[in-house]
């Protein structure tokens, strides 16, 4: 299975294609719908998410329902656009007229610069566009049609802010996955942790009183995995490295870590692997997770659990020195319009990285044309395995 996006953030509508998702999945696109509202939300968004408000239109792939094993194209329109329609539009411009809200001016922490460098754009909206996290939109899209397969499967998934700022959250760390969701949902900064919400938010204001930005940690969870999904045999099969590879492509994340991650470098190995234990009705199982479900770039049958870390947004409203391109003259960077936080939101958006990655290793792994057929195989094999 694989997918790609298209569209510009003040473009016509953003657009997803997916491929190789089996036939007979029931899929509605309240289910898409519900993901991309909840990307929307979070305390510390600017006036774009006021601005639009994301809604998809199922174009290809669904009949009835059902998935019909032939790609599948989303599309997310762009409220907006009636009011760019002249600066984005397709159609060339008039000899007479000037393009408008040209950008010479590259910000620090964007793509900006290098980006107009290597396609040799010297209106750099022509990159920000598309280098802008608004295609995040699409991914989340994409990601949604993953978890409904793996729900159907057994597996289910969520995510929540582990820190904004330096400020922590801590909680029980034998939690259930229905809980942390229950309780990232009912919080404004998704975070689990009552005292440092409170914290969370009085930095997200300080920040944004200062024209600063701030960034932190998001942490996604996986209940149901079966074990001995990916692979060891080639690089590019390994499971944890795929998910690493898919969450630092995430507008503005940096750094990936599994279970307690770069810790595991400062502890005695001991204190790092999990020692194997096996129960009649449970089968194998680890007495600790410390590794975060992955051992040789497979699935441990453990809860997945994966941290990314996201820069604060680079784009300040108290500015940072530049180049103007055209002038070569220095310049402090003004802004547009920016989030001031956008951790909250990008929790959300890392769940649905995450989750197209683990359905896509379920269908490489299980027949993947037809759903029944698939879940029945997945049945089979966590029955198999139990008693290995
Ligand atoms: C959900 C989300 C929202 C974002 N919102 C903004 C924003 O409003 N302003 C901004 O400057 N950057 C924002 N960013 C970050 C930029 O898109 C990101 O810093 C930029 O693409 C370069 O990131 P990179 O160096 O990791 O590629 C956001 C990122 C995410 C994931």
């Amino acid at each position: 299975m694989r997918y790609l996006t298209a569209g510009e953030s003040h473009g016509k509508q953003l657009t997803t294609i997916i491929e190789g998702l089996p036939s007979h999945l029931p899929l509605l696109s309240d289910q898409i719908n519900e993901s991309l509202i909840r990307r929307q939300g979070g305390y510390g968004r600017g006036r774009r998410m006021q601005i639009e408000k994301d809604l998809v239109e199922i174009t290809a792939g669904v009949r009835h329902g059902y998935t019909l094993g032939s790609p599948i194209s989303l599309v997310i329109n762009n409220d907006d656009f009636k009011h760019w329609q002249n600066i984005m539009g397709e159609q060339p411009i008039p000899e007479d007229e000037e393009v408008r809200r040209t950008i010479s001016r590259p910000r620090p922490g964007h793509a900006d610069l290098n980006g107009g460098m290597k396609y040799g754009h010297r209106d750099l909206r022509n990159v920000l566009e598309r280098s802008s996290a608004r295609e995040t939109a699409a991914r989340v899209a994409a990601g949604s049609v993953a978890k409904v397969l793996l729900k159907e499967l057994g597996v289910s998934i969520g995510a929540y802010v582990r820190e904004i700022a330096g400020i922590v959250s801590e909680f029980d760390e034998t939690m259930a996955l229905k809980d942390r969701i229950e309780s990232s949902e009912q919080s404004p900064v998704r975070t689990l942790d009552k005292s440092a919400e409170a914290k969370m938010m009085s930095a997200i204001d300080q920040a944004k009183k200062e024209g600063d930005s701030i960034g932190g940690v998001v942490e996604v969870y996986v209940e149901g995995m079966p074990p001995g999904v990916g692979s060891y045999v080639q690089y590019d099969r390994k499971l944890d490295s795929r998910i690493a590879g898919s969450v630092v492509s995430i507008n503005a994340f940096k750094g990936v870590e599994f279970g307690i991650g770069f810790e595991a470098g400062r502890r005695n190995g001991s204190k790092v692997h999990d020692e194997i234990a096996w129960e009649p009705s449970r089968g194998y199982y680890r007495k600790t997770n410390r590794l975060g479900g992955f051992e040789g770039g497979m699935t441990t049958g453990m809860p997945l659990v994966v941290k990314g870390v996201m820069k604060p947004i680079p784009t300040l409203y108290k500015p940072l020195q530049s180049v103007d391109i055209e002038t070569k003259e220095p310049f402090a960077a003004s802004i547009e319009r920016s989030d001031s936080c956008a951790v909250p939101a990008a929790s959300v958006v890392m769940e649905h990285v995450v989750a197209f990655e683990l359905a896509r290793a379920l269908l490489e792994q299980f027949p993947g044309d037809y759903f029944p057929r698939m879940k029945q195989a997945v049945e089979a094999y966590r029955e198999e395995v139990k008693n290995f």
